[in-house]
């Protein structure tokens, strides 16, 4: 069965609410919903005064209706009384300012005053409701991802550098303290990276952030392991936000969560919102599966999302093709942010299954239809298989944006999606890989930016190449070491003989200042200076001063073939490279025009346009039940999901 269902917030409700809460999740197919998540200061009124009475009747009474429960810890938003008791638990700016409470997430995870109060609820909610029969899943705090600069911080993150270092020799070493007279004699002279008077030193910055990763996620365990102590055999997970802001490197994250979980808002509608969801959705897929997990779309908004300065509404019919999408790319569910929409409070403008207007609403029927669809796609099961890959670091990309880079419009998270994006546009379904990952059951490999990268991770990329893989490396790749030092002797310094390329000077391009191209296209942000040291020019630059030099590059290695973009192709010319390449390569892309996954057995089919898309099929659509002879027509904006025949 999918999880199918939102946030529910009955603490926001009086009590007559909630009988009708549940007779609509009953109409609408509701078969889980997650409680608790912003609930600390009605659990806890005061200091160690638990109110749980409300919350058991909430769970029976979801229990009688037949819905499972996702039970949060509500540690990612402390009452009010918490933060006036224990001051230095608030968070600390970069620029020294300490929050106040007034919002949520103003904690700071090293305080050893909330990390205890943190353990204290876990083990309260695990000890009340760990074997309550209408408990699914656990869902510890709500997407990590805040940050502070405090003395609890500083002292925490020195204790994180002397386990990395060892020794402040080595630190020095890997953070080139020599530089600016950065040296550091004493570990207490080492602080995090606080408001100074020019650019911070980048070791710093980056170990900065691999620190919070590590702070956080080890605040996360503490919790699992209290909930799984008391509740065993209940999975336990938290919802990943995803987006550059985000401090969390998930791939690492997927390996302490017993389902990966993740919460999706496309930045923008229509087409683009799919090419979002396609990418959130394979990420996910991709962190699950390294780490043997399933995965779940925890949140994502019925209607319009608010977002200050602008509106992002969903259009007709995309509630349920957006959730499918999920579905289809491997989601044990389609889960919202929120079952009603709040009469009160910052976010009373944010969509929910049950908007303001009440059932009698578009919404309320697409969820009810969606709810339909679901229960009619049980049967649905199987993995999503990929031959193209796409390398994704999230360190990688801190480094790369780190202080000091020639362009400041070299984004990570903008490579990965163009490379995405091209490769969704040209039918390809595509998993995301990590450094150190084995390649060798890639057709494709595509490397974006990837700055940094150790020893062993390039040389097990160059193995891939050697024994028959292709890949395709994009600029600024390859530069630095695991310290985010420079490599010597020409860039990309990991990646030169694989690509048989030596770059010996960077021309960053400044905003609409493109440079052309013998094929005719034309290359963004980014040139350089290339010499070929065993590869072939397939394209080169046009006039300027790098007039002639090469720009694309194709490499033959061992059994492999590599090729090499110095600078940023526009799509429809980046998209033709890597369907090339991956044509090349033997991949097949299942069915251009229309977005087609397969599932296990099952074929996906949505239609994003405004057209009906006919794809040659065959067995039964799952939507309309009807059988499919040879061939199955998508409605403009519909989907279809084909079972194979002779399935039981
Ligand atoms: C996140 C949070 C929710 C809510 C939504 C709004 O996903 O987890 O609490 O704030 O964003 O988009």
């Amino acid at each position: 069965m999918f999880y199918f269902g939102g946030d529910y917030n009955p603490e926001q409700w009086p009590e007559e609410v909630w009988a009708e809460d549940v007779a609509l999740m009953r109409l609408a197919g509701v078969t889980a919903v997650t409680v608790g998540v912003f609930s600390w200061a009605m659990l806890e009124p005061t200091e160690g005064r638990y109110e749980f009475g409300w919350l058991d009747r909430v769970l029976d009474m979801l229990h009688d209706g037949g819905i499972r429960v996702v039970l949060a810890t509500p540690t990612a938003s402390p009452p009010p009384w918490f933060s006036l008791a224990h001051p230095d638990a608030l968070p600390v700016t970069a620029d020294g300012v300490r929050l106040t409470h007034g919002s949520r997430d103003t904690y700071c995870a090293s305080a050893p005053a909330y990390r205890d109060a943190c353990r204290r609820m876990a083990r309260e909610l695990a000890g009340r409701y760990g074997g309550h029969p209408a408990l699914t899943m656990w869902h510890v705090h709500n997407e990590y991802g805040t940050r502070c600069h405090c003395d609890h911080v500083a002292e925490a993150f020195r204790r994180w550098l002397r386990a990395r270092y060892g020794s402040l020799d080595r630190l020095n070493d890997a953070w080139t303290t020599a530089f600016w007279s950065q040296w550091y004699s004493d570990w207490a002279q080492v602080l995090p990276p606080r408001a100074t008077q020019y650019l911070p030193n980048p070791g710093q910055v980056l170990d900065f952030r691999r620190f919070v990763s590590d702070e956080l996620l080890a605040a996360y365990i503490e919790q699992r392991d209290v909930l799984r102590e008391l509740s065993p055999g209940v999975p336990v997970t938290t919802n990943f936000a995803l987006g550059g802001w985000v401090p969390i490197d998930h791939a690492r994250w997927a390996r302490e969560v017993d389902v990966v979980a993740i919460d999706h808002y496309p930045s923008a509608t229509g087409p683009a919102a799919a090419e979002q969801i396609a990418l959130a959705a394979d990420l996910a897929r991709s962190w699950a599966r390294a780490a043997g997990v399933g995965w779940l779309l925890m949140e994502q908004a019925a209607g319009m999302v608010y977002t200050p300065g602008r509106i992002l509404a969903k259009a007709p019919g995309e509630l349920v093709r957006h959730s499918l999408g999920h579905v289809a790319r491997g989601s044990q569910g389609a889960m919202f942010f929120q079952w009603r929409a709040p009469r009160g409070g910052a976010e009373r403008f944010h969509s929910a299954l049950v908007p303001h207007a009440g059932p009698a609403s578009r919404v309320f029927q697409e969820a009810c239809t969606l709810g339909t669809l679901l229960r009619d796609l049980s049967t649905v099961d199987g993995d999503v298989v990929a031959d193209v890959a796409i390398l994704w670091d999230a360190q990688a990309g801190w480094a790369g944006e780190g202080p000091g880079v020639p362009s400041e419009d070299v984004r990570y998270l903008d490579a990965i999606e163009a490379a995405h994006r091209v490769l969704y546009r040209a039918g390809f379904t595509v998993d995301f890989t990590a450094p150190d990952a084995d390649l060798s059951g890639y057709r494709l490999v595509v490397v974006p930016s990837l700055y940094l990268v150790s020893d062993a991770a390039a040389a097990r990329i160059g193995g891939y190449v050697a024994s028959g893989g292709h890949l395709v490396v994009s600029f600024f790749s390859g530069i630095a070491d695991v310290d985010g030092r420079v490599r010597l002797g020409g860039h990309p310094g990991a990646f030169r003989d694989i690509l048989g390329v030596r770059v010996d000077e960077f021309r960053p391009l400044p905003p609409d200042e493109p440079v052309k191209l013998s094929t005719g296209d034309s290359g963004q942000v980014w040139s350089e200076h290339v010499q070929l040291i065993g590869a072939t020019a397939v394209a080169s630059y046009t006039g300027g001063v790098l007039d002639g030099s090469p720009a694309v590059t194709r490499h033959e290695f061992g059994a492999g073939v590599a090729w090499y973009l110095s600078t940023r192709l526009d799509d429809p010319a980046y998209g033709r490279l890597l369907a090339d390449a991956a044509r090349a390569a033997g991949a097949v892309p299942p069915q251009p025009g229309i977005e087609a996954v397969r599932r296990g057995s099952w074929l996906f089919l949505l239609n994003h346009s405004d057209e009906p898309v006919t794809v040659p099929a065959a067995g039964v659509d799952l939507v309309t039940g009807r059988p499919v002879d040879g061939t199955v027509e998508v409605p403009a904006g519909g989907v279809a999901v084909v079972r194979p025949p002779g399935f039981v």
